[in-house]
């Protein structure tokens, strides 16, 4: 179970899925969800948590005793659906012993493989793709009838906005809130408009309720997402005239400021930023509110702009780097993170090595770094070769990797004798005598337990690091307002 793209998702907390507490109208089946991909899978398992607990659904970590499986996949790379198809080898047996078992498939590899993957695996009695989840217990119920069943219908407008997801964290501290829903951008390596459709934004009303929400119920940290964040725009058409004069129009900049004013005891964070949209004014209301993080996730995935063009990314390194030199300058000391994709068709060794000089010149907090995979129907699937070998992809991709951790190291280095303030998460994985937390740039701080508890913030002293954590000691307690 991992994640293939926000790797910041808790690896202990994957697949997982809880017990609902209270569900009144039980019908005494169990749910278990298990969800690969980027973070608004994750965000969309909890919506389907929520749409089946309606039914009378409770959910369970414990696959064994499950009336309906669901999986929630990802195409983003090939190997996102090997992983899955081998997830489904092992639940092969799971269905001999149980034939009454309900195995679904949802999310993008549902999408894109439509009704061909009922043929491709056999054991599959339901697919359904991202826009399609409140038909979910429709689907069952047919599937009960012995039949197989489908919906894969693209929506323009559906965003669950309504639908107040259940956390599969129960107790937790952060949480994901969907902003926006699809992609309009066609960056022609990437499957996502094709298996998430039509970019629209969520009413910001329901966002800050469910923020509101989730700090009632404990929660200190807010993800806002989005596969481009900085295109949300409510109640403008996408000729940018307004739809119900008597409501208001409301961009990224002002959501978030929005969602800052529900306390000050709530991170907000955001995901993901697109270096062509990315604007001052979202700049500037991150430097306003203590409480926005001072981190972006800004992906380059190139560092030439010939690479860029093929791409069709909408912008050149200049116009990046320009990007960059606006977070330094507005908001100074904010952790940076990228995305890069090494080998995309035609990249010779200039182009990626501008893609290393550009590592140096910005010298990122983070990335995730990806050889091309080629997917079926996209831009560059029917317009270019993958011509850049296995091989290659690999070296450059180890050069990329290894040039990356130096600079993670280095700006972990720039960190110690710092004090920093640090939500805590809980306890470190490695070890149960220390806590663990982030501070404002997302790095990742452990320190001994003392009596903290999760959800508090504390600042921490900085004393030592690896290229990948940061060590310290809590010097004081924040107070709360
Ligand atoms: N919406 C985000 C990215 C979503 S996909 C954005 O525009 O930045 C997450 C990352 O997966 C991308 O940033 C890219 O680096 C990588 N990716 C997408 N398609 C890929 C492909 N075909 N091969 C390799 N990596 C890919
Ligand atoms: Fe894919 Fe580009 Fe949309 Fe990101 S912005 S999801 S990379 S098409
Ligand atoms: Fe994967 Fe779909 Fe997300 S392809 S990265 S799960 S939008």
């Amino acid at each position: 179970m991992t994640s293939e793209h926000n790797k910041e998702i808790d690896e202990s907390k994957q697949g997982e899925a809880v017990l609902l507490e209270g569900t009144s109208n039980g019908n005494g089946k169990k749910l278990y969800v298990e969800s690969y991909g980027c973070a608004m899978n994750f965000s969309d398992s909890e919506v389907v948590a929520s749409i089946m607990a309606k039914e009378g659904y409770s959910t369970t970590r414990n696959v064994d005793e499950a009336d309906v499986v669901l999986i929630n996949t990802c195409s983003i790379r090939e190997n996102a659906e090997t992983r899955v198809r081998t997830r489904l080898g092992d639940l092969k047996q799971k269905k001999k012993n149980n034939p009454d078992l309900v195995i679904g498939i949802l999310g993008c590899m549902a999408e894109r493989l439509k009704k061909s993957l009922l043929d491709e695996e056999k054991l599959v009695d339901l697919i359904a793709g991202p826009d399609a989840y409140r038909d979910l217990p429709n689907l069952v119920e047919e599937v009960g009838t012995g039949q197989k069943a489908v919906n894969v219908l693209l929506s323009r407008d559906e965003t669950y906005a309504d639908i107040s997801p259940v956390r599969l964290d129960q107790g937790g501290v952060s949480a994901f809130v969907s902003i926006t829903r699809g992609c309009d951008n066609m960056c022609s390596f990437c499957v996502v408009p094709f298996t998430r459709g039509r970019e629209r934004s969520r009413d910001p009303k329901t966002i800050v309720q469910e923020c509101q929400d989730l700090f009632d119920k404990g929660y200190r940290e807010v993800t806002l997402l989005g596969q481009n964040v900085d295109s949300y725009r409510w109640n403008l058409t996408s000729k940018g005239e307004i739809k119900d004069s008597a409501e208001s129009t409301t961009n990224f900049a002002e959501l978030m400021e929005m969602v800052a004013h529900v306390s000050p005891e709530l991170r907000v964070r955001f995901s993901t930023s697109h270096p062509k949209d990315m604007t001052d004014d979202v700049l500037e209301v991150m430097a306003k509110y203590e409480n926005i993080c001072s981190n972006i996730h800004l992906p380059v995935q190139s560092g030439n702009s010939a690479v860029l063009e093929r791409m069709n990314r909408g912008y050149s390194r200049e116009w990046y780097l320009n990007r960059i030199e606006a977070i330094r300058r507005i908001v100074p000391n904010c952790g940076i993170s990228t995305d890069i994709i090494s080998g995309f068709c035609g990249e010779t060794d200039e182009e990626h090595n501008d893609t290393l000089t550009l590592l140096d010149e910005v010298v990122f907090d983070f990335a995730y770094m990806y050889k091309y995979s080629e997917r079926p129907k996209t831009l560059a699937e029917r317009r270019f070769t993958d011509d850049i070998s296995e091989e290659i992809k690999g070296k450059r991709l180890a050069e990329i990797v290894e040039k990356q951790r130096e600079h993670a190291h280095i700006c972990n280095l720039k960190q110690v004798g710092q004090i920093e303030k640090v939500l805590i998460e809980g306890f470190s994985k490695k070890s149960q005598e220390h806590m663990c937390g982030r501070n404002g740039k997302n790095s990742m701080i452990v320190f001994p337990k003392g009596d903290f508890n999760k959800g508090q913030y504390v600042m921490v002293k900085i004393t030592s690091c690896t290229s990948a954590t940061l060590l310290g000691e809590v010097v004081e307690v924040c107070a709360t307002h």
